[in-house]
């Protein structure tokens, strides 16, 4: 095998390049901007990318020589996959390698709301010391998950393991998935033997929104918004709503007239429309518990990450025909 240029322009985690390196390959790590890519790619047989770098049409024109696309991650909407396998370009993602994370982001949402954190943290240091008493008053309302319903729209690896998650919590599961009948999602419980197997069937969206206390949307890109005022009107006064998928699936302005009507208790949104540059409606509510695209933002899933893409980088050029 020849050693193949690759460029990473979003970052890899430390062993995914040494795997790489190891390999013979030649890894750069240093960012080319979005307008310079152009004139640096076509140097390259291959670059590895997270979500900040869009690999479109005309952009693969311009690069002859390009033999792979990697995506650090799920999702795939910022390249034109279906346009670089057409030109012979392989595309690969990592679908299964984030999702505890992603998963556990939304339960840090999720709690943050139920018990106000998201607004305590932002009002404690600035009056913790003369208002103690009136902030514990004010945030003494909280609820427990456990015993409450989660709707799980999407029921791929992370829908399935935000439902592992929620089964150990206590809560009652509904999940949302036209492609998925349904799903056996295991518990173990570390350092014993013992095993939890539980069978869940999904079930329509329409059915499921009335039920549900919590809302978690796990669900691909969009062209249009799959949760608008109407899905948020069928749902139950004080619903919490969480997006860790993508920005757009909800709709934001919508989502602001169920908060400020207080229909909607609390989101938890870790995507928004405009990323890199949120609406400010969206950032400055008091409603909102914000995290900016962290996801899949963990040492584990970015090692697990790295190594997955490097494995299947330079499987792809051992056993490279193109
Ligand atoms: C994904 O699709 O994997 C997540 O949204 C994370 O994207 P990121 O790697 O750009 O943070």
């Amino acid at each position: 095998m020849s050693a193949k240029r690759i460029l990473v322009n979003d970052g890899i985690h430390p062993e995914g390049r040494k795997a790489l390196e190891a390999a013979g390959h030649i890894v750069v790590t240093e960012k080319v901007e979005q307008d310079h890519l152009p004139a640096e790619l076509p140097n390259f047989d291959a670059i590895v990318v997270r979500s900040a770098t869009k690999i479109r049409q005309d952009l693969i024109d311009q690069c002859p020589n390009l033999k792979l696309i990697a995506r650090g991650g799920v999702g795939l909407d910022n390249i034109d996959v279906e346009y670089a396998e057409e030109k012979g370009i392989a595309v690969y993602n990592t679908p299964a390698a984030s999702s505890h994370s992603v998963a556990e982001l939304v339960f840090a949402h999720a709690l943050n709301i139920a018990r106000f954190l998201h607004q305590s943290n932002r009002e404690m240091p600035v009056e913790g010391n003369n208002n103690f008493k009136g902030l514990k008053k004010a945030y003494s309302a909280g609820i427990e998950l456990c015993g409450k319903t989660i709707g799980i729209v999407g029921f791929g690896r992370i829908g399935q393991e935000v439902a592992r998650i929620a089964l150990g919590m206590g809560m009652r599961v509904l999940a949302v998935d036209p492609m998925i009948d349904k799903a056996q999602i295991t518990i173990e419980t570390p350092g014993t033997t013992q095993i939890l197997e539980v069978d869940i069937e999904t079930r329509d969206l329409e059915s499921v929104l009335p039920e549900v206390d919590i809302l978690t949307l796990h669900v691909p890109s969009q062209k249009t918004a799959l949760i608008t005022s109407r899905e948020l009107a069928r749902m139950k006064q004080g619903v919490i709503v969480i997006n860790a998928s993508r920005g757009g699936i909800i709709d934001e302005n919508d989502l602001i007239a169920a908060l400020d009507s207080g229909h909607v208790a609390g989101a938890g949104l870790d995507v928004f429309v405009g990323e890199p540059e949120p609406s400010q409606r969206i950032l400055q509510h008091p409603k909102i518990s914000l995290s900016p695209h962290i996801g899949a933002s963990t040492d584990r899933a970015q090692a697990n990450i790295g190594l997955e893409l490097a494995e299947k980088i330079i499987n792809h050029f051992n056993g490279a025909t193109r």
